[in-house]
């Protein structure tokens, strides 16, 4: 019998940038070590990495939020989970884009890295989205920092799948949460109209609600969304639906792929220790065949699971 080699491996990085993008979000480069060609070449958008973030110093003292003040002296033993924003496997390197949010200790030592400083993750791990052949239509679903994974899957669409019409929407609390996205607003219209850079480069039109009005659709993106899919009543054979977000929003989108009929992939967040399946610390309840219910992982099954498989409570 031949033993595949693994799919995924233990690498080390080098910070090529880690440039801040308004207050807590971030954008981190990093270059892999030459090995990690073979096993990058294939990722998929979904997959992500899990980073030790052990050895990484604190930022000094003034720069800590108040928040984080008593959290940031925890010791971060497990690695970090963060999905691909973007990877570029040619001319014999590989090259992965994170965008990451500043919430806790990991992301806040995270923000002290430099170019030539190096990390050690593990990956790529998890299924990615899977892109039906006959589909003409993808609807993306971003909800608060849920962007980085349908960013990599608009470039991927956009580059490998030119038959496919792209529509996104976007949803945040307010404008300024409107995580990852380098914001342009044209200033040649009398009323600034705000474009979402990462997905107006590749030409996709895009949806932004916030739940103040503040730019945008007023209200929740999936009411946003309903509206939409109620007045162009999408074909349900020719159209997917990708999201990732907050769980209520995920929920939410499922319920509207019902409604809708049509087929939906959600991108789940659970808190992870090892990544690989073995601590079962990321459970999944989902339906199983016969009718009853299974649990599976979202480190090994997931990120990425069929809306219509996942309970939602
Ligand atoms: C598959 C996957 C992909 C991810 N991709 C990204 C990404 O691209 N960019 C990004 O900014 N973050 C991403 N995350 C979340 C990221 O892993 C956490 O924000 C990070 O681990 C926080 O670490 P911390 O020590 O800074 O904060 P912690 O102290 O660990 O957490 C701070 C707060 O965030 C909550 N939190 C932490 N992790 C999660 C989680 N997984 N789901 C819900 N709430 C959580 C905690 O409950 C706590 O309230 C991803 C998570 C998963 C599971
Ligand atoms: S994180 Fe350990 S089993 Fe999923």
């Amino acid at each position: 019998m031949t033993t595949l080699p693994s799919k995924k491996g233990i690498f080390t990085a080098s910070v090529l940038q880690n440039r801040g993008m308004g207050a807590q979000f971030f954008r981190l480069s990093l270059e892999l070590e030459k090995r990690a060609n073979a096993f990058f070449c294939a990722a998929s958008a979904g997959q992500f990495v899990e980073i030790d973030v052990s050895q990484l110093a604190l930022p000094v003292e003034k720069l800590i939020p108040e928040n984080l003040a008593d959290s940031s002296q925890r010791n971060i033993l497990l690695r970090r989970p963060f999905s691909f924003a973007d990877i570029d496997s040619s001319n014999d390197c590989t090259i992965i884009e994170i965008l990451y949010c500043v919430l806790g200790p990991a992301t806040l030592r995270m923000k002290t890295l430099k170019t030539g400083d190096t990390v050690n993750l593990i990956g790529p791990l998890g299924n990615g989205f899977t892109i039906p052949e006959e589909k003409k239509s993808a609807i993306l679903v971003a909800g608060g920092m849920g962007a980085p994974p349908l960013i990599h899957l608009a470039k991927v669409l956009k580059k490998q799948h030119q038959d496919i019409e792209i529509t996104a929407f976007v949803g945040a609390k307010t404008k300024n949460d409107l995580a990852f996205f380098d914001i342009k607003t044209d200033k040649l219209k009398k009323k600034p109209d705000i474009t979402l850079h990462q997905f107006a480069k590749h030409n996709i039109k895009t949806f932004i609600s916030t739940d103040d009005g503040s730019a945008g659709f007023k209200g929740f993106v999936t009411e946003m969304l309903k509206n939409r899919l109620g007045e162009n009543k999408p074909a349900g054979a020719e159209t997917i639906i990708y999201a990732c977000g907050p769980e209520a929003m995920l929920s939410a989108t499922a319920a509207l792929s019902g409604e809708f009929k049509i087929p939906c992939q959600v991108s789940l967040e659970r808190l992870m220790a090892c990544g690989i399946g073995l601590c079962q610390s990321c459970a999944v309840k989902c339906k199983d065949k016969n009718g009853g219910d299974v649990y599976k992982l979202c480190c090994k099954d997931g990120p990425v699971f069929w809306a219509d498989e996942v309970i939602w409570e």
